[in-house]
């Protein structure tokens, strides 16, 4: 079985999916990891991750691959673990600037199908219940407003005892939409037969609450 969440930045996608896989035993798989290794790459090479001609030539020397270790998804560039690197907002920009290159979303497709077809699987990202896993069972775009998502950042980042500015934070939320869902090719979108869930009003127990019951329906 696959179900695809997909969904802006900071709704909650990855927590709430890994949660649903652990509860299911189904693998999680967090593409946008991908998207942040090649992100990654690209900044160590000093390259501009907006500029194609910049990026495309840098894919030949990319090997990424994913594996789970001890139920942890790690990602591995080029052999090298860069799980704990790819978390910066400096690699989120990057990722977002590659992602809308065609050719990067072509790279990485084939792994994602690939994965998919071995396990059950919960994925998330941007457009697996439009383009990567169009057949997946049930497909859930999960969102919330703006604000609603840069407060949770904010949350988020103080927990961490980073002080973040509510007002720069909510303008980054909105230009990553404004990237991820006005690009060209492939961009995020709710799939014709995708359920969305808004969960600004929800907590994270109830937005798991409410995925896993579909999930139960769809499997029985
Ligand atoms: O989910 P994330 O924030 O880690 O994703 C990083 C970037 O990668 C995000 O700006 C959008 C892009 N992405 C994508 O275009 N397609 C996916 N399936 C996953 C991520």
């Amino acid at each position: 079985m696959k179900i695809a969440i997909d969904g802006p930045a900071g709704a909650g996608k990855s927590a709430t999916a890994k949660a649903l896989a652990k509860k299911l035993g189904f693998i999680y798989v967090d593409t946008g990891a991908l998207y942040r290794g090649i992100g990654l790459y690209v900044i160590r090479k000093g390259a501009k991750a907006s500029a194609i001609e910049e990026v495309v030539p840098l894919l030949a020397e990319i090997k990424i691959e994913m594996k789970h270790i001890d139920g942890e998804q790690h990602i591995f560039l080029n052999g090298e673990d860069v799980s704990g690197f790819i978390r910066t907002e400096s690699v989120s920009a990057a990722a977002s600037d590659v992602s809308a290159i065609p050719a990067v979303r072509d790279f990485l497709f084939d792994m994602q199908r690939d994965i998919a077809e071995k396990n059950s699987v919960v994925m998330d990202g941007r457009d697996i219940g439009t383009v990567v896993l169009p057949e997946a069972e049930l497909k859930i775009f999960l969102t919330a407003k703006p604000e609603a998502r840069a407060e949770r950042r904010v949350s988020q980042l103080a927990e961490k005892g980073i002080e973040a500015n509510f007002e720069e934070v909510l303008a980054d939320v909105i230009q990553r939409d404004y990237n991820d869902t006005n690009r060209d090719f492939r961009p995020l979108k709710l799939a014709e037969d995708g359920i969305l869930i808004d969960n600004s009003e929800l907590n994270f127990e109830e937005t798991l609450e409410k995925i896993i019951t579909l999930a139960k329906e769809r499997m029985a």
